[in-house]
């Protein structure tokens, strides 16, 4: 049995006085060992709510990270920077940095590397734009995003490897796809890791959905034969995040 993974992913929302405020208002009501349960956090908010976090079950992720050791990258935050701190999640490949900020599928890849060298369990995203889901080539797009993040990891790696599948359409717009269509394309997902891992690896890799995920919808997407969880963006800033952690 998977055990199900729900990850808030806070974007570029709250200073770190009001990420400690968060963590006080959430910590109890998330601190559960049912569920994996990560925050994923602006880099400045990382040591207040490592502080916050302490003693709980919960853990803490980065938004993002470089894929080099060190070196002149102005701007950048290393693996190593992350794994001193205390921080065990890195969401990679988000669909807003790969807009935003010019992340390819090949910067992907070797920052999914550089962080599982670190011993960092990298979320890594996959999705489509609705274009692409109305030209029905989803299937074939995602496939092609998995291989691609995914190229040189040997399967011990990739058994710690977090995919997150969030159709771009569904992220933000409070349009959730339905339990039928994320499934639908986790269960791909899980296919194209089943033909480079072997059953026993992929059965064993987490695949979250996200996209709009809310209180009300959570049951009823996690309860998907291959959906393992959610990552969660605007609903992971209020109280009602606790309820989709807590969604049976
Ligand atoms: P959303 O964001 O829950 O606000 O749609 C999800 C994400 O981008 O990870």
């Amino acid at each position: 049995m998977r055990k199900k993974i729900v990850a808030g992913n806070w974007k570029m929302n709250q200073t770190p006085q009001e990420a400690k405020a968060l963590c006080n208002l959430l910590k109890d009501k998330v601190n559960t060992t049912e569920v994996d349960v990560v925050f994923c956090v602006p880099f400045v908010d990382l040591y207040p709510v490592l502080e916050a976090l302490q003693g709980t079950n919960i853990a803490v992720g980065a938004e993002n990270m470089h894929f080099a050791e060190s070196g002149a990258y102005t701007g950048e935050i290393s693996g190593a920077m992350l794994k001193e701190m205390g921080v065990q999640y890195v969401i990679l490949g988000h669909s807003e940095r790969r807009e935003y900020f010019g992340e390819t599928n090949e910067s992907v890849n070797q920052k999914t590397k550089k962080a599982l060298e670190y011993g960092l369990i990298p979320i890594v995203c996959c999705g489509e734009t609705l274009a692409q889901r109305e030209a029905n080539i989803t299937i074939e797009w995602v496939r092609m995003q998995i291989k691609c993040a995914l190229a040189g990891i040997d399967a011990e790696d990739a058994k710690k490897i977090v995919i997150a599948y969030e159709p771009i359409w569904a992220i933000g717009t409070g349009k959730t796809a339905t339990s039928a269509q994320a499934q639908e394309v986790c269960a791909a997902i899980r296919q194209v890791l089943t033909e480079m891992y072997g059953q026993a690896v992929a059965e064993q890799m987490r695949i979250q959905y996200g996209g709009s995920v809310n209180a009300k919808n959570a049951a009823e997407l996690f309860a998907m034969a291959d959906i393992d969880g959610g990552l969660v963006g605007g609903a992971s800033l209020k109280e009602e995040f606790a309820d989709i952690v807590q969604y049976k």
